[in-house]
């Protein structure tokens, strides 16, 4: 693993708590643009989780928020912090275009964060979307797999964890 992709400290051992966070007009996803984001809601994401990775969904302990403010999505951050949160799945939703706090929080919380979108930004109409102020800070970013980016984006945190302590164990 590339140091600037190592978390700061690994912690203890598992179940490994891993916060699935959402930002502006996520909450109601099922029902916003369908033909765009699909019609499952943010409740269907445990199993989606479940269904990917089976018993070793065992080993991670998931929790939800959202919020439609910036400032109270920094707050959640910095609490995870507190709380030693192992690892992030974070859909900022148009924050990723715009927001260089959020940037500077998860550059100092020091929690791997994965980039979510539920569409490929990518290949969206406005070019803003392929700009993320999030990119250059996160371990790495999921888009456009629908509603399974976030359970994509959980499993790639898990793998990321354990492979943090199997280097600890090794040193
Ligand atoms: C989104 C993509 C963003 O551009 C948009 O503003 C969203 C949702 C996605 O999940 O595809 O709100 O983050």
């Amino acid at each position: 693993m590339p140091m600037n992709t190592m978390p700061k400290s690994c912690h203890g051992a598992g179940p490994y708590p891993i916060l699935v966070l959402n930002g502006p007009n996520l909450a109601h996803i099922g029902l916003r643009q369908p033909e765009v984001y699909g019609s499952r809601g943010l409740e269907d994401i445990p199993t989606l989780v479940n269904q990917l990775m089976g018993e070793r969904a065992k080993e991670i302990e998931l929790s939800f928020y959202a919020d439609n403010s910036e400032g109270a999505l920094i707050d959640r951050l910095e609490q995870a912090r507190a709380m030693r949160v192992r690892g992030v799945a974070f859909n900022a939703g148009a924050y990723t275009h715009t927001s260089l706090a959020l940037a500077d929080c998860i550059t100092w919380i020091g929690i791997p964060v994965v980039e979510v979108h539920i569409s490929n930004v990518f290949a969206r109409i406005e070019p803003i979307r392929r700009q993320s102020f999030m990119g250059a800070h996160v371990i790495g970013m999921i888009a456009g797999f629908g509603l399974l980016s976030y359970a994509l984006a959980v499993q790639a945190l898990h793998a990321h964890i354990s492979d943090c302590f199997a280097e600890q164990e090794k040193n």
